[in-house]
């Protein structure tokens, strides 16, 4: 299997009423994590590259380089995307670093500076036959780089007319998620009517949520288990993500519990065997929970198992 590309990759996912996960890597071990899930379970897949990746990568030409190289010799479907530019710039440096599909957050803009800039992202990628996925609507919380202090749920006629004005080929939309959690006293509720609405007047188009990871209290308790000192934040649950997979959602980005587990494994390493310093050590256990999370995604949440 070679790499893929976003519009038959969507298309299937569209026919086949599920959604690719999309997933933020910056290493190789989480290259591998994913791809290896990806396979396991017979899965489709994004691999995602963000901001913050850039500068920890150092060489993004080369790191991008890399996952296509990984993505080439995987088993199953895999696109690669660049997360959350807020500047067209940064777009269009993506694209020339040879993602194949882009994201364009203008969600922090006025919608008229949002239209007009998402529409020159567009012009750009699409004269190089690249994808560009746009956010309309504000999702709370710390992404990467990106920060929004409350949320603005998406309104369905602008979604609509965002769509048609721009020519974007997916949209992120607000519908109750948050990145990355935020205080609350139990999952947040997860706006399905709205949603229902959004995906009515614009049937049969890639959707996207951002903040599909649900930061399961559980998987906190396990890092604070062995020193970890999370804060104990919310997001929607996975049956609710699951449900707007359901309904309409074509592209889910989780990632804050794939690092919760990695950072886990290697708490309970240094816990339990404080003599060894061999990093292969540690790290094989730490992409080992990686995967098996993603894996978990795929079956449970996606319903992406098994459509490659
Ligand atoms: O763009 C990245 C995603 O929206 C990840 O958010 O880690 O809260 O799932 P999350
Ligand atoms: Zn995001």
């Amino acid at each position: 299997m070679s790499l893929s590309n976003p519009k038959e990759m969507y298309r299937n996912a569209i026919e086949g009423h599920y959604a690719l996960g999309a997933f933020n890597v910056f290493s190789l071990e989480s290259i591998q994590a994913v791809l290896d899930a990806a396979e396991n379970q017979k899965s489709p897949v994004i691999l995602q590259v963000s901001m913050g990746a850039r500068k920890y990568v150092k060489d993004f030409h080369l790191f991008v380089h890399t996952m296509k190289n990984y993505a080439d010799h995987c088993a199953v479907p895999v696109f690669i995307q660049h997360d959350h530019c807020t500047t067209e710039e940064a777009c269009f440096e993506a694209i020339d670093a040879g993602v194949q599909s882009v994201m364009f957050d203008g969600s922090h803009l006025a919608y008229d500076d949002n239209l007009k800039k998402t529409s020159e992202v567009v012009a750009y990628a699409h004269k190089r036959g690249v994808w560009v996925e746009a956010e309309l609507g504000r999702i709370p919380g710390f992404e990467d780089l990106v920060f929004a202090e409350s949320d603005e749920y998406t309104d369905p006629e602008m979604a609509h007319g965002f769509i048609a004005a721009t020519g974007c080929d997916a949209l992120a939309v607000s519908v109750g998620t948050s990145h990355g959690g935020v205080e609350a006293e139990g999952y947040l509720p997860m706006q399905f009517d709205l949603l229902r609405q959004i995906v009515s007047l614009t049937p049969d188009y890639p959707f996207v949520l951002h903040g599909g990871a649900s930061l399961p209290p559980e998987l906190i308790a396990e890092c604070n288990k062995v020193g970890g000192k999370v804060e104990y934040l919310r997001n929607c649950s996975e049956k609710d993500v699951s449900m707007a997979v359901d309904i309409g959602i074509h592209k889910v980005n989780m990632d804050v519990d794939n690092f919760l587990v990695f950072t886990t494994a290697i708490r309970k390493f240094f816990l339990e065997k404080p003599s060894i310093y061999d990093p292969r050590k540690y790290l094989v256990g730490a992409r080992a929970a990686f995967q098996a999370e993603v894996e978990h995604k795929f079956q449970d949440v996606l319903h992406s198992a098994g459509r490659r």
